[in-house]
C-alpha cells in the first residue's frame, strides 16, 4: 500500500478531505443547525470564529471556522513580553551567494517545542504580512503543563526528522510521526508532547497567506498530494456537560504567541480546550508523505522538479510564483533513455531550501554525492537566488556512461524535502556558523 509503514502507531481518527468544509462535535448536538450565531447555542456555549482570510476573499481561497466553546476566547489576563526571548529572531541576517550546508544543526538540551525553535533562515516581515522562514525544532521535553502556544505570525509547516510530535490542538488531536507533515494555521492554539526521544525537524512558517494544493492542469484531476489524503482532527472536549449546560473546571493555564517574531505570555482560569465543535474550513491538518503520487518521465529527459510539489503558497505577485512551494522526492522510478539521469547543472530563480527526513541510502547513492559528501538527516541546503549547483565530476562523470536501466531512486528509507521561494533568504549567524561554507567567501552583510 502507498502508505508509510510507521513504526508508532496512530492513536487518533481523523476528517479526510484537503480544503474542504469540516463539522465535528466532541458533544452529540453542539453545533448549532444552519444558524451560524444563534441567541443561545446548544449547551448555553459561546459562539466565536477564527477567520484566515478576509471575509470577502474568493470561495476557493475563503478560510473560516465557527466554534462553540465554554470561556470565550478574550477571557485571559494581559500579555505580557516573556523574559526569554529567541534571540535570532531579531538579529541581523546575513545574504550570501555562495551555496550553504549544514550537516546538522547544534542542539541544546532539556528544550522544549517553543524553546528549541531558531531560525535558520528568514526573508520580509510578519508585521507586513510578508514573506516566511524556515527553522529547526530539536525538542527533548513536552510542553510545560498546561500551556499552549500559537503563532499570530504565520501557518506552521512541520516537518518532523525524529521523534514524535503528540499534538492537542483547540479542534483536535494530532499525532505526527517522521514522515508526515503537519500545517497549524496562525491563531490556532495548540500543545506539543515529545514522544519516543528527542522530537527534531524542520518549521516553514509563512508569513503571507496560506498553503495550497498546487494546480494540476494537464495532470488532470487526481495525483501528485491527493486531497483525501489529508487528515484533519476531530473536536475533543475538556468540559463536560451537566443539566444541558457545558462547563469546565477552574484551572490555571499559559497561553504563549509569538507576535512580530517577539514571545509574550498570559494566564487565564480556564483550559482553552474548551470547544465542544466547530465547522468551517480554517483548521490544522497532516500528511502522510508516503501517500504521494509521484509523477516522471516515462520516455526521456526530466521533466521540472515542480512535479514533486505537495503544497503551494503562491505569491500572487505575478502568475506562477510562489511565497513557498513544498516539494518532496520520494522513492521512485527512474526509466528514462538517453537521459543525463542526476539533477542537471542549473541556476534558479528561485531560492532552493532543501532538507533531509530520511536517508538510508549506500555512500554511492547520488543523494550522497553531489556536493562531495553526505546529504544527512537533519542537514539542509541552501542554494540562494542564481547560486550555480549540480553534480560533482565523479558523479556526473559516472552518470554520462553508465547503462541506463529501469532503477529505483531512494529505494525503501529515503525522503528529501524542498522548499522554493522566490525571495531571497537572509541567514541568521548562528545558522552560518553551523553551515560548512562552500566557496570559501564572506557572506555579504545586509539587514532584511
Ligand atoms: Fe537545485
Amino acid at each position: 500500500m502507498p502508505v508509510t509503514k510507521f513504526s508508532v502507531p496512530e492513536k487518533y481518527k481523523y476528517l479526510e478531505g484537503f480544503g474542504t468544509y469540516h463539522q465535528s462535535e466532541a458533544v452529540p448536538g453542539a453545533n448549532p443547525v444552519a444558524a451560524n450565531s444563534p441567541q443561545v447555542p446548544p449547551f448555553r456555549l459561546s459562539t466565536e470564529r477564527i477567520s484566515g482570510s478576509s471575509f470577502t476573499a474568493p470561495r476557493a481561497t475563503n478560510l473560516q471556522t465557527w466554534i462553540y466553546r465554554v470561556h470565550p476566547s478574550p477571557e485571559h489576563g494581559d500579555f505580557t513580553p516573556l523574559s526569554s526571548q529567541p534571540s535570532s529572531l531579531e538579529e541581523e541576517l546575513h545574504l550570501t551567494p555562495n551555496a550553504l550546508r549544514w550537516h546538522d544543526f547544534p542542539i541544546t538540551k532539556g528544550q522544549d517545542w517553543i524553546s528549541s525553535q531558531k531560525v535558520i533562515t528568514k526573508s520580509g516581515n510578519p508585521r507586513k504580512k510578508e514573506g516566511l522562514a524556515y527553522l529547526m525544532y530539536a525538542a527533548s521535553e513536552s510542553m510545560a503543563p498546561n500551556t499552549v502556544f500559537y503563532s499570530s505570525d504565520g501557518d506552521y509547516l512541520v516537518i518532523p526528522q525524529a521523534g514524535t510530535l503528540d499534538i492537542q490542538t483547540e479542534l483536535g488531536n494530532l499525532l505526527v510521526r517522521q514522515n508526515e507533515i503537519v500545517v497549524i494555521p496562525r491563531g490556532i492554539r495548540y500543545r506539543v508532547d515529545v514522544v519516543g526521544g528527542i522530537a527534531r525537524g524542520y518549521i516553514c512558517e509563512l508569513y503571507q497567506g496560506h498553503f495550497q494544493l498546487p494546480e494540476l492542469g494537464p495532470i488532470g484531476s487526481c495525483s501528485l498530494a491527493n486531497a483525501r489524503d489529508f487528515q484533519i482532527p476531530i473536536a475533543q472536549f475538556s468540559g463536560s456537560i451537566s443539566n444541558g449546560i457545558a462547563s469546565c473546571e477552574k484551572e490555571n493555564w499559559t497561553i504563549v504567541t509569538k507576535f512580530a517574531g517577539k514571545l509574550f505570555s498570559c494566564t487565564q482560569d480556564h483550559t482553552p480546550f474548551d470547544i465542544a465543535a466547530w465547522h468551517g474550513t480554517y483548521y490544522p491538518y497532516k500528511y502522510d508523505l508516503g501517500r504521494f503520487s509521484v509523477i516522471g518521465s516515462i520516455s526521456y529527459d526530466h521533466p521540472d522538479p515542480s512535479i514533486f510539489t505537495v503544497l503551494t503558497a503562491p505569491s500572487h505577485r505575478e502568475p506562477g510564483t510562489a511565497v513557498c512551494d513544498f516539494a518532496i522526492f520520494p522513492p521512485r522510478w527512474l526509466v528514462m533513455e538517453d537521459t543525463y539521469r542526476p539533477p542537471y547543472y542549473h541556476r534558479n530563480s528561485m531560492s532552493e531550501f532543501a532538507g533531509v527526513i530520511i536517508n538510508n541510502q549506500d555512500e554511492e547513492s547520488v543523494w550522497n554525492k553531489g556536493g562531495g559528501d553526505g546529504f544527512k538527516p537533519f542537514g539542509a541546503t541552501l542554494n540562494g537566488a542564481m547560486v550555480p549547483h549540480g553534480m560533482d565530476k565523479k558523479t556526473h562523470e559516472e552518470a554520462r556512461k553508465s547503462d541506463l536501466k529501469p532503477e529505483k531512486a531512494g529505494m525503501e528509507g529515503f525522503m528529501v524535502f524542498l522548499f522554493e521561494s522566490e525571495r531571497m533568504m537572509g541567514v541568521s549567524w548562528w545558522a552560518l556558523e553551523a553551515a560548512r561554507k562552500f566557496g570559501g567567501k564572506v557572506p555579504i552583510r545586509a539587514g532584511l
